[in-house]
């Protein structure tokens, strides 16, 4: 059994641990738990604020009994620019240097305060010149990092590796070579990601700064309803209420209508580029997917399949508390870390 380094989730609203252990069978779960994230969290820069969230990751450690100091993160999507590029097939010495200049057309901040990486995702067949291959760039502002670097060192921690939230989702969800075509949607608090994944593989990704906490408003300014008692009504009622006559339904309706209107738009960006094989699925995580009804509203609106993500597939058979179990598409990302 070999224990790994622990996946770290700083979310904005709540910040998620799991430890996992390598073993021939698979996944074991050593521990995992959530907490909520301090109030000025991540986007802090002062150093009170930033102790505060060093000492909240360490009694989230304790809760969740891990025993590493090393850490692997996500960055949020939100604050890193993150592309699918299609370039000419370049070797990978080439590539190197063309790299720098396709992202000073997409990065719209000087490069100097980013830090780069891309990885190619898919190279032509044949080795003609002429081909196209696609690459996966990301540009994370390298005072973020540093951020997240100070914070974790306070924490005790030693960061092992870091990757945008997007990646980490896909690893705890799209297991194995067969998964069709899908559209993974991770809905938070503040932001919502969308990534368009075929053969393993993302092909399109973004995110929009929408989430629960929109959500939320909007049934409080319909109902005059304080932000906590929208969050009960939410988690609650959601899309399925009928005793009210809907009118919890017909007050999210509009929020939900800004994700839907991104996932035809990501859908039909995927359908011009292959025809070959549709969009068979659309899996959700993030805390927002356990919206009651959210699915069934998901599907009917758009016509496709569509589930709550539940990265604990990746288990070995393992009994886990129900909590965490109830929970499983808040952990996608840190599960996927977790992984690494
Ligand atoms: N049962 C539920 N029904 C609807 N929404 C829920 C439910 N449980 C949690 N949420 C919402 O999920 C959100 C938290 O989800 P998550 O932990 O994925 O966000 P986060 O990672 O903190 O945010 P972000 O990724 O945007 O920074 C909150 O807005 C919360 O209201
Ligand atoms: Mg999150």
């Amino acid at each position: 059994m070999k224990n790994k380094a622990f996946g770290l989730d700083i979310g904005s609203s709540t910040m998620k641990a799991v430890w996992l252990s390598s073993e021939s069978t698979g996944y074991f779960l050593n521990g995992a738990s959530h907490a909520i994230t301090p109030q000025k969290g991540m986007m802090s820069e002062s150093p009170l604020d930033q102790e505060e969230v060093a000492q909240a990751i360490r009694t989230l450690m304790a809760e969740a009994k891990i025993d590493t100091k090393y850490v692997s993160i996500a960055l949020p999507e939100n604050q890193v620019y993150t592309r699918v590029i299609e370039m000419p097939n370049l070797s990978d010495k080439e590539l190197v240097s063309a790299i720098y200049w396709e992202a000073e057309q997409y990065i719209p901040v000087p490069l100097a305060t980013i830090t780069l990486d891309y990885r190619v995702l898919r190279r032509p067949e044949t080795q003609d010149k002429s081909g196209k291959m696609d690459v996966l760039l990301v540009g994370a502002p390298t005072a973020l990092i540093d951020k997240y670097d100070k914070v974790l060192s306070l924490a005790g921690l030693i960061i092992t590796s870091v990757e945008t939230e997007i990646l980490s989702s896909i690893r705890s969800i799209i297991i194995g070579n067969n998964f069709p075509p899908c559209l993974l949607i991770t809905i938070g608090a503040v932001s919502t990601s969308l990534a368009i994944v075929r053969n393993g593989v993302v092909v399109f990704t973004y995110s929009i700064p929408t989430g629960g906490i929109a959500i939320s408003r909007a049934l409080a300014a319909d109902f005059g309803f304080s932000l906590q008692q929208a969050e009960e009504y939410k988690k609650v009622y959601g899309m399925s209420e009928k005793t009210l006559g809907g009118k919890i339904a017909k007050a999210l309706a509009p929020v939900l209508s800004i994700i839907l209107g991104e996932m035809r738009k990501a859908i039909a960006f995927y359908n011009e580029k292959y025809t070959d094989e549709p969009i068979r699925q659309i899996i959700i995580g993030g805390g927002s997917a356990k919206l009651p009804g959210l699915t069934t509203y998901f599907a009917s609106e758009i016509g496709i399949e569509t589930a709550i993500a539940n990265p604990w597939k990746i288990l070995a058979h393992q009994e886990v508390q129900k909590e965490i179990i109830d929970n499983a598409s808040e952990y996608t990302v840190a599960v996927g870390l977790a992984m690494r």
